[in-house]
């Protein structure tokens, strides 16, 4: 796992930038988050799009999650809001952007067949992730399978109080979700996990420092080979190799990219 240390949420913004530039250059297929946590990364890709500085034409996306229950249209479904915050902005067609189908009358069937997808296209490239306070990726709650697929979880209190504030009251946020489970996440090229302010500092430092264990799902990056962490000094407060891992990264050999 490599852990890269940035001064603000706008320095890791950029970093990240870079990776999916270099991805979306090749045609990837990218795995995309929700959260508030990636938008800043969404914004400077919309802005080197603009700029004619990048291309997405060539890419296809997969969507992490969704909620059970809200359509599409809904503006609270993660498939509305990667549109609104992303997609919508840059040349990747609605019909290349896929997510789990929340409004499937069989949630697992429906968990199956997105497996399937990703699989029958290649696989993911590269997957974009956040963190949740709890330590959950995607939707996959403490104690979620390490090697589950995709499928029906149910929110944590923590999520619900914690994604609260993008509906009108707590009573408003689905109970249920379908999400890529940590199987299918690590089967990912390469897992690129953002965070920041203090209050993901825990989970930075159970995800990188703590045991492998499904109480923190995050920490199936440490299974993984090709996982970045980049986190801002806030987020970076309870690691307690930060020298050690910017000692790293000032050591990187040229030939190793990202
Ligand atoms: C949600 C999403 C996750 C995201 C997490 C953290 O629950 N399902 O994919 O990583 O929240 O969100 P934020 O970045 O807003 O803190």
């Amino acid at each position: 796992m490599e852990i890269l240390i940035r001064p603000d949420a706008a320095s890791v913004a950029q970093a990240a930038a870079d990776i999916i530039a270099d991805y979306a250059d090749r045609g990837a297929t990218l795995g995309l988050a929700t959260g508030s946590t990636p938008v800043a990364m969404y914004k400077e890709l919309i802005a080197r799009y603009q700029r004619g500085e990048l291309s997405f034409s060539q890419s296809q996306a997969f969507l992490l999650d969704e909620y059970i229950g809200l359509p599409r249209e809904h503006e609270q479904s993660y498939f509305a809001t990667i549109r609104r915050e992303f997609t919508y902005h840059i040349d990747i067609d609605d019909a290349r952007v896929y997510s789990p189908d929340g409004m499937a009358a069989h949630p697992d069937d429906a968990g199956l067949a997105y497996d399937k997808a990703i699989a029958e296209a290649g696989g993911i490239d590269v997957q974009v992730l956040g963190v949740g306070t709890d330590g959950h990726i995607g939707f996959n709650e403490p104690g979620s399978s390490l090697s589950s697929g995709t499928r029906m979880k149910t929110l944590h209190a923590s999520t619900i109080s914690d994604n609260a504030r993008f509906f009108e009251s707590t009573q408003d946020v689905p109970v249920h979700v379908l999400t890529q489970g940590l199987g299918t996440i690590s089967r990912g090229g390469h897992l690129m996990l953002l965070a920041t302010g203090d209050n993901k500092a825990d989970a930075v430092a159970a995800l990188a420092e703590g045991p492998l264990s499904a109480i923190c799902p995050a920490s199936i990056l440490q299974l993984h080979p090709h996982a970045t962490v980049i986190v801002d000094e806030a987020a970076a407060a309870r690691l307690k190799h930060a020298d050690y891992y910017h000692f790293v990264e000032a050591n990187k050999p040229g030939w190793q990219g990202h």
